[in-house]
């Protein structure tokens, strides 16, 4: 069980970045968070009404956009199964927009963190990546290097190419994630399964592939965005000796889902995280 209005610390002095912060579960966390006394959040959306609207309802949370800390990344935009495609930089859409762009940002923004660290109890500065339980959808071999700056339509068994390649940017969420807490020892940094939860991600899809989830629900039904939201919520504020860096966090603070072989492997987390810094060399700012 948690409950944000009693289970949220207050927040004061704290900095949070939430990427996807314009609807969903990112939306939720955005408001539940400022209802804790944060000095600042900034979010990251493309929906500039949906922005405005939620900046006009949370304006008095707002005082300036600058700051010299920060200490929760929440890295939880995200896409689901779109048709194939690339990004403009020429990555699989899904892995483009799921992992490579929160590795960009990310690479901005960890030397701000490391810096508030150093001024804070051990493991209190947070990265956290949204993952799903669909990183078990990845092909075999987990992440297949040489397909990435494909559009990923020949990859897709059994359900079909999008859901393998969404598959493979959650487990590269899952890995950049236990790679991330090896890399900066001091910044705790976890992946999260948020539930099954009602947003646009599922109400986007084609009907058989929403029927193929709510099918996946059958007798529970999906969480709300509200609820959907407890999970992070948790992770970006549970005081420190509840939560492990480098693990996959299912619903509520669990860390002890199964993970296969490609989900425990050291050695593709740091392939990954190799293949990732090559790539951001190249990208331009
Ligand atoms: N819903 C679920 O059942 C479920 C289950 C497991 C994991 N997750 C994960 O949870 C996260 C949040 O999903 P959600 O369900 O809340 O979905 P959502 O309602 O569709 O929200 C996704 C957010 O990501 C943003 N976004 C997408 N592509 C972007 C891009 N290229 N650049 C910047 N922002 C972008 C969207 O911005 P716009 O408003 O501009 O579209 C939106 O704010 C995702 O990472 C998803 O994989 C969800």
């Amino acid at each position: 069980m948690f409950d944000p209005v009693s289970d949220i610390p207050d927040l004061s002095g704290r900095v949070f970045l939430v990427t996807g912060g314009t609807s969903g579960i990112g939306k939720e966390t955005v408001l539940a968070l400022a209802a804790h006394n944060p000095a600042q959040i900034y979010f990251i959306g493309r929906n500039t009404a949906s922005a405005e609207g939620i900046l006009s309802k949370l304006k008095a949370s707002f005082p300036s956009l600058t700051s010299k800390r920060l200490d929760a990344f929440i890295g939880n935009a995200g896409i689901m199964a779109l048709a194939s495609a690339l990004t403009k930089d020429g990555y699989e859409l899904q892995f483009g927009t799921n992992h490579v762009g929160h590795a960009a940002l990310l690479r901005l923004l960890v030397p701000t963190m490391l810096r508030t660290g150093e001024k804070e109890p051990a493991g209190s500065v947070r990265i956290l990546l949204l993952s799903s339980q669909g990183w078990a959808l990845h092909p075999k071999g987990g992440i297949l290097f040489d397909n990435l700056k494909t559009n990923c339509s020949d990859i897709g068994v059994p359900l079909g190419s999008n859901w393998t390649c969404y598959g493979q940017s959650k487990l590269a969420n899952l890995l950049y994630a236990t790679e991330l807490a090896r890399q900066y020892p001091t910044v705790t940094t976890v992946s999260i399964h948020p539930g099954v939860v009602n947003t646009n991600l599922v109400n986007g899809l084609g009907f058989w592939n929403r029927a193929l989830i709510r099918v996946s629900q059958f007798g529970k039904g999906l969480l709300t965005p509200a609820h959907g939201a407890h999970n992070t919520l948790w992770a970006a504020t549970v005081e420190s000796s509840k939560i492990k860096s480098g693990t996959y966090v299912e619903p509520i603070g669990n860390s002890g889902a199964k993970l296969d072989e490609d989900a425990m492997s050291r050695e593709l987390a740091k392939k990954l995280w190799d293949w990732t810094e090559a790539e951001l060399k190249t990208l331009k700012a």
